[in-house]
């Protein structure tokens, strides 16, 4: 039932239309993943391999550069549907990227038998972002390590 509610999500719909597409030849682990941006419209990626096999490029990223080209910058959430019967979740190269443009990113991994539903701020805590660049912010570890701060509080 819970699986049923998730499924209904348009952006694992559409995740799921976009996997059709997927280009998977060498590794057969197709993906399909799809970008919900504030104003509520959807864009979607899958991944697209390569014979040089490194080149392989993901269904996240995918899906970043098409709606960065709509002009779309302000996302809410990411879905991400692949062939494995368990939840996929993204890269850690697709997770700063999509750190870039929404720190607080909201990731659903719908699997065929199970869904999860999480944060990029779990996933990737501390990400590189372009106050790194200008210096002089305080960073904010705080995600990073519990059990420091467990620690500190005796
Ligand atoms: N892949 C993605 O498209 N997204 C992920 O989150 C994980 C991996 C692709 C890359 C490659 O084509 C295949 O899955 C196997 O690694």
């Amino acid at each position: 039932l819970v699986n049923d509610v998730l499924n209904a999500n348009p952006a694992i719909a559409a995740a799921r239309e976009a996997m059709k597409h997927a280009y998977a030849p060498y590794s057969r682990f197709r993906v399909g993943a799809a970008l919900r941006t504030r104003a509520g419209r959807v864009f979607t990626g899958c991944n697209v391999e390569n014979a040089a096999f490194g080149l392989a490029f993901c269904a996240e990223r995918g899906a970043i550069s098409a709606a960065v080209v709509a002009g779309e910058r302000e996302f809410e959430e990411i879905a991400i549907v692949s062939s494995s019967p368990m939840p996929t979740p993204p890269c850690g190269a697709c997770r700063q990227v999509l750190a870039e443009f929404a720190a607080d990113l909201e990731i659903v991994m719908a699997g065929e038998k199970e869904t999860v539903r999480t944060s990029l701020a779990r996933l990737l805590p501390a990400a590189f972002r372009a106050g790194n660049l200008a210096g002089g912010t305080v960073p904010d570890y705080s995600g990073v390590s519990s059990a420091r701060r467990t620690r500190r509080k005796k």
